[in-house]
């Protein structure tokens, strides 16, 4: 639409030009002082300039078709179009302007069609994780060349310079990122002022994180939930500015123990039922418990956990039918793949995150996840059906020297029935 628009306005300056090269004067000034600006739009959109009669009627035809717009006529949709775009189809954008149709799509939450060229043509949406690593794009937005021109990502930039968490914070687009989803990219940041550095979480503006960033603030004041130091907008995104954990995810350092020994398992635990017990006291269920979202501070063997991550989290009893599954399949509880929409007027909803907390210790404890692919071949259904009939066993031999305790807990976080799993007060403290 702003397109045509715009094209209409450069035919009426046509008209205006064509009047003054005619005429020696200017369509809508008049001879004396009353040649404000404000006159001079009052006349533009009320009076009809007056066409000097040795004009041809051609040429006063051209003129006044060009420059009398009856605005409120127009407004009311009266006047009928000069001319009307040519559209192919519903998808066709080649009205569009090139700056931006000719952008290939750099990121796609789903998978490319193979007619993307044409799908695709009109997007100009760039992902964060794109835009805030080391590429093209980046390069061209972050770190614009000498050229001025004023192409996208010269305004782009502009709009990086103004926007206030750039005031603020730096990023050095050199270091590594620290994770990344389709809409949102982690990565360290600065402090411009006091150097000292933290964690953002740049979510695009397509993605509502209100609800994240409240429930986050909600649960502030645990030792083991991240801390939400502040929150940025601009026009494209939402920065939430965390405190930098340092010492990489769980998933990462059971990977490279390959297992925990039942002591130390059992002091992350201890720290992670303190943590959901306190976010379940302030009504805040995470949904999301999983190793990705567990993060150590430091390096350190004793290095503190705490959980991240609130994307997933809902206020305990908010209804909600849960239609997308955008869970992470293999720590989701049973009762969230049968999509059974827990009323919450038994207030079991919040036992989700015990399920995972189950899985979580299982995964510590044995080096591997109680419901995984077994092969190739097996399928997404087949790993559901599993979580949902409760199919695990502690066959492999890590589970040896596992104490039965360990077991008992084990086995009822990972009970299919929310009523009879594990409740946060029979956990034993030690
Ligand atoms: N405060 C933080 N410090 C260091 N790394 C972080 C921090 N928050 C998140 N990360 C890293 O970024 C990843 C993605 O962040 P997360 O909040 O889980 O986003 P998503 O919603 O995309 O999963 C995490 O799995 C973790 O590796
Ligand atoms: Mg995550």
């Amino acid at each position: 639409m702003v397109m045509f628009c715009l094209q209409a306005v450069d035919w009426w300056s046509v008209g205006v030009l064509t009047y003054e090269l005619l005429t020696g004067a200017s369509p809508f000034t008049v001879e004396g002082e009353r040649n404000t600006q404000q006159e001079i739009s009052r006349r533009i959109l009320k009076a009809t300039p007056p066409i000097p009669e040795d004009l041809s009627p051609e040429v006063s035809d051209f003129i006044s078709r060009l420059l009398e717009i009856n605005w409120e006529d127009l407004a009311r949709k009266n006047i009928p179009s000069p001319f009307v775009p040519k559209i192919s189809n519903e998808l066709d954008v080649s009205n569009f302007s090139e700056e931006f149709t000719k952008m290939t799509p750099a990121d796609s939450p789903a998978i490319v069609p193979p007619n993307f060229d044409k799908v695709f043509k009109g997007y100009s949406y760039v992902s964060p994780s794109v835009l805030f690593s080391e590429n093209v794009v980046s390069s061209d937005l972050l770190r614009p060349d000498p050229d001025t021109r004023p192409n996208t990502a010269n305004l782009m930039t502009c709009k990086f310079k103004e926007s206030q968490f750039f005031q603020n914070y730096e990023i050095n687009l050199r270091e590594g990122i620290l994770g990344d989803g389709s809409f949102s990219v982690c990565r360290k940041c600065c402090n411009r002022k006091t150097g000292q550095e933290f964690a953002v979480k740049i979510v695009s503006r397509r993605i509502d994180c209100t609800r994240e960033i409240n429930l986050l603030r909600a649960c502030q004041g645990h030792p083991n939930i991240v801390n939400l130091h502040e929150v940025y907008y601009d026009e494209a995104h939402t920065y939430l500015v965390l405190e930098l954990l340092r010492g990489g995810e769980l998933l990462e350092r059971i990977r490279r123990k390959d297992r925990f020994t039942e002591n130390e398992a059992s002091q992350i635990m201890r720290k992670l039922i303190s943590a959901v017990s306190f976010m379940h006291s302030r009504g805040v269920v995470h949904r999301d418990l999983k190793p990705e979202n567990l993060l150590f501070v430091d390096d350190s063997e004793t290095s503190n956990i705490k959980i991240v991550d609130f994307g997933f989290a809902r206020l305990k009893q908010e209804k909600e039918p849960m239609h997308t599954p955008c869970f992470t399949l293999h720590y989701a509880a049973p009762e969230v793949l049968k999509q059974v929409a827990n009323e919450g007027a038994d207030g079991y909803d919040e036992n989700c995150d015990l399920w995972s907390l189950g899985v979580i210790l299982y995964t510590m404890l044995s080096g591997r996840a109680p419901f995984h692919a077994r092969s190739r071949d097996d399928s997404a259904a087949a790993v559901m059906a599993r979580i949902k009939g409760g199919e695990f066993n502690f066959n492999a031999d890590a589970w040896a020297h596992v104490s039965a305790q360990a077991k008992y807990v084990t086995k009822g976080l990972l009970t299919v029935d929310p009523k009879e799993r594990l409740r946060m007060i029979d956990l034993p403290s030690k």
